[in-house]
Parts: structure tokens; C-alpha cells; sequence
């Protein structure tokens, strides 16, 4: 501490010439640097130009007196800080009770006694540097303490999304699993149905012939013949057997069509990152999500238009991409049954200079509005009711198109026009594929828990 008394600028107000001399006399020669002013305006200047440590301050003086110049010095935020020390008569009791209430540290009285003088002004001095260095520490201490607080705001917002991806993709793999297990099982019966239904149109277009000829050649039939014919209204069970033969094969080819989407959106061997043909993942989605396009008296009619351009096989997890789909035509869907109005969704795809293809997934719904378009794609953002929304279908597109796909997926919107994602994917995975194994997912876990 000893460094101060050499460093330090000690201004003095005061406008008697005597006590000038006497005090500079008695700091001279102790190190400090002497500034000098010999009223208040003129000390407040110095004060903001030239950053004394300590200042000493006569009571009484022309123009504004010591207590004025006082108040002035501490409601500058430049001037607050610097410690002042009143210089006032022994007798002037209240005096120095004003000063400190003022702002002031301490008073010394006249006449000078020249070591209590500088004891003084070297404790405050001492005093003063201490201060500054704890609320320099202080200040270190909390920039410290923000970093910090950060840094566990990310790992904890890291760790929030990886547990968010880890939920989604066991619910997604449970859900595979299931998809895939209920369409293998239906799959055995419904083929079993499929194969004899021919025989089945074959026996009994062969059973109504015979019943045919039968009637042309005995039309006077037996009394209890006729009754039985009548009573199962034979006739129109003639004209009515074809068709109910067509319907159910209309009904089984469909039961296998949708055996062949779950399976197809399931992807059971999605592990791996495969070629695949994405119009068949687009086509399989749409197949699950039939049942929110038809016609109901509740709710607007949806038009697809499916808009296909010629695209390579694209390697991806297919059974990932399939849930981007449904996500983007989910919310398309929720979006145009907003508006209460009918709408459209146009599905494109396009190759981007042979690297590339693109999905571009397009509504005729509200729209988004300017003030949500960044949060969109944040984890829980929903707009949707409790029960109706999660507000994590676009956070987990985001990342399987983009962390498990190097790809991008963006948003375009106009309030009450529509909206548009496009999805842009490679068409190969080269290195990327590596890192974004499944393991991946418990590497980021890790990361997040080391951090
Ligand atoms: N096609 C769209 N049209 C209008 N708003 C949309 C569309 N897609 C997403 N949004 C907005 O983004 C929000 C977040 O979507 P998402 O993450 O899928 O969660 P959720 O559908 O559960 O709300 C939605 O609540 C909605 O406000
Ligand atoms: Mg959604």
C-alpha cells in the first residue's frame, strides 16, 4: 500500500491563502501530487478533469461554500467515488456533522495539527484504494458468476433437447415397431382372404349359373322351392351377390394398400441409412393421414395435389423422414382447418443439380405471423390448444433434416396466404452420415452432462 502516498493526487479547495500555504507546507515532500483550487466551480472542474484520489474541502468560501460543492462532487456518477475530506474550525460541531452527512469521509480541523493531517489523508487514502480494488473484484466476481450461469443455461438447454430427442425417438421406434408388427400380422390373413377371394367369385358365379339354368329349365318348381325363393328374395340376391363380391374385393385391396404404407412408413430397417424413394415415404404418409382429408361435415375439404418431379433414390433414414412428412402436413392440415375454409396442400419434389433434392410442403392455411416465425422451431412452441399442440413437431424435423441429414429446412409465410417448408437433402451422405449415428444421440447426452 505503501505505492499510494507516491501516486496519489490530493486536490485541494480552499480560499485562504494561509491555509493553502500551511497545508501544502505539511504534504510536501510526503509524494503526493498537489492540485490546487481556491473555489468551489473551480474544484468541481478540476475534480472532473483530473480524477484526484482525495480531496480536501474548505466550509467556507465565496460563490458556492464547501457543503454545496460537496453535493455537487457526490451527484456526479465522474466525481461520486472520490473520498472528501471537510476542512473545518474545532468549534464547528455542526459543520462536520453536515459534511459527512453529506458524502464526506471524514474533517480535519484548523488549526492543522500536521501528522493528524496526514494520518488522515493516508488512512483515507488507503481506504479509498481498497474500496476500488474489492468493487473491481466484485465486478470480476459477477462477470464471473454470469459466464458461468450461461455456460449451465446452454448445458442444461442442450441436455432439455437431448432428452427430447431420446423420448421422441423411443416413442417413434416404439411406435415403428408397433406399425411394423401390426402390418405383419394382418398382413398373413389378409393375403390368406386375398388369394381365395378368386375362388370364392369363381364358385359362386359358378353356384348362380347352375341356379340360373335350373330355373330355366323347371320354372314350375316345387311349392316349398318357391317359398324359400321368395323369402331370400332370390331375385335380387341374383343381381346383388356380384356386386357385394366386387365391394369386398375393392375392401381387401385397400386393407393391402394400407398394410403396404405401414410398412412402408414403419421402415423397420430405418437403423440404416438407405436409398430409398422418397415419393414412396410421401405417398405412405399421406395414406396414414387419409383419414384427416375426408370430407366431414366439421371441417373443411382438403385438396392434395401431389406435384412429383423425377427424383433419384435418396439416402436417408426413411422411417425418420417419413415423421418429417407428417409433421409438415400435420401442422399443414391443423393450419387449413383454422381457417375454416377449404384448402389446398401441394406436395413438390425436385432435384437440385443432381446433389440435391428438394420437398417443398405448401398450405393454403392462416399463414404464420411475423412475431412467431423465429420460435417456431423451438422445442413446446404451440399456438395450438392444450391436448391439440406439443410444439414439438417442427423441433424434431428440424433436427432430423438437419442433424441427421445434413440437410436445411426453412419456412416461408404470408398471414392469411399460406404457408411453405422446403426441405433440402443431399442426395448421398458421405461423412456426415458417420457422426450422426444413432449413437450420436447418447454422445450429445454425454457431452451435455460433462460440460
Ligand atoms: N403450416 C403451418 N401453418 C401455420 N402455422 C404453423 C404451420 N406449421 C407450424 N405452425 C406453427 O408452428 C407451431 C409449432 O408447430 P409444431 O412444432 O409442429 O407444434 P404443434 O403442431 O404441436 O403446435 C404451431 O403451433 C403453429 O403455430
Ligand atoms: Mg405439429
Amino acid at each position: 500500500m505503501s505505492s499510494t502516498a507516491s501516486t496519489s493526487k490530493i486536490l485541494v479547495i480552499d480560499d485562504n491563502p494561509t491555509n493553502l500555504e500551511v497545508l501544502c507546507g505539511a504534504l510536501d515532500g510526503q509524494g503526493y501530487e498537489l492540485l490546487v483550487e481556491m473555489d468551489g466551480h473551480g474544484g468541481i472542474e478540476q475534480a472532473q478533469t483530473n480524477k484526484p484520489n482525495l480531496i480536501l474541502l474548505d466550509v467556507m468560501m465565496p460563490g458556492i461554500n464547501g457543503f454545496e460543492t460537496c453535493q455537487i462532487l457526490k451527484e456526479n456518477p465522474t466525481t461520486r467515488e472520490i473520498p472528501v475530506i471537510f476542512m473545518t474550525a474545532l468549534t464547528e460541531t455542526e459543520n462536520k456533522v453536515r459534511g459527512l452527512k453529506l458524502g464526506a469521509v471524514d474533517y480535519i480541523t484548523k488549526p492543522f495539527q500536521q501528522e493528524e493531517v496526514i494520518a488522515r489523508i493516508q488512512v483515507h487514502l488507503q481506504l479509498h484504494q481498497v474500496t476500488q480494488e474489492l468493487a473491481a473484484q466484485k465486478a470480476q466476481l459477477e462477470e464471473r458468476v454470469q459466464v458461468r450461469t450461461a455456460d449451465l443455461t446452454q448445458a442444461l438447454e442442450e441436455l432439455k433437447a437431448a432428452h427430447l430427442s431420446i423420448v421422441q425417438s423411443e416413442k417413434m421406434s416404439s411406435l415403428g415397431q408397433l406399425v411394423a408388427g401390426i402390418a405383419h400380422e394382418i398382413n398373413n390373413p389378409v393375403n390368406f382372404i386375398n388369394g381365395n377371394m378368386a375362388h370364392l367369385e369363381d364358385y359362386a358365379e359358378g353356384a348362380l349359373k347352375l341356379l340360373e339354368l335350373y330355373r330355366t329349365h323347371y320354372p314350375n318348381g316345387d311349392a316349398e322351392i318357391e317359398e324359400l325363393a321368395e323369402d331370400i328374395e332370390l331375385d335380387f340376391l341374383q343381381e346383388d351377390f356380384p356386386k357385394v363380391m366386387s365391394s369386398m374385393r375393392l375392401g381387401i385391396q385397400r386393407i393391402s394398400e394400407i398394410v403396404t404404407g405401414l410398412r412402408n412408413f414403419s421402415r423397420h430397417d430405418e437403423a440404416e441409412m438407405k436409398p430409398v424413394n422418397i415419393h414412396e415415404g410421401i405417398d405412405s404418409t399421406l395414406l396414414i393421414l387419409q383419414h384427416r382429408f375426408k370430407p366431414h361435415p366439421d371441417r373443411p375439404k382438403i385438396e392434395i395435389i401431389q406435384d412429383y418431379g423425377k427424383l433419384p433414390n435418396v439416402e436417408c433414414y426413411a422411417g425418420a423422414l417419413n415423421q418429417v412428412i407428417m409433421n409438415l402436413v400435420g401442422n399443414a392440415i391443423d393450419s387449413i382447418e383454422e381457417t375454416n375454409q377449404p384448402g389446398q396442400i401441394i406436395i413438390q419434389t425436385c432435384p437440385v443439380q443432381e446433389t440435391h433434392v428438394q420437398i417443398r410442403i405448401k398450405d393454403t392455411g392462416t399463414g404464420i405471423k411475423d412475431e412467431i416465425r423465429d420460435k417456431i422451431f423451438d422445442p413446446f412452441f404451440t399456438t395450438k390448444p392444450i391436448g391439440k399442440g406439443t410444439g414439438l413437431g417442427l423441433s424434431i424435423s428440424y433436427k432430423i433434416v438437419t442433424e441427421k441429414h445434413g440437410g436445411t429446412l426453412t419456412c416461408s409465410s404470408q398471414v392469411g396466404e399460406g404457408t411453405e417448408f422446403l426441405i433440402e437433402i443431399p442426395v448421398h451422405q458421405s461423412s456426415h452420415a458417420e457422426s450422426c449415428s444413432p449413437n450420436s444421440l447418447r454422445d450429445s447426452l454425454r457431452e451435455a452432462f460433462t460440460a
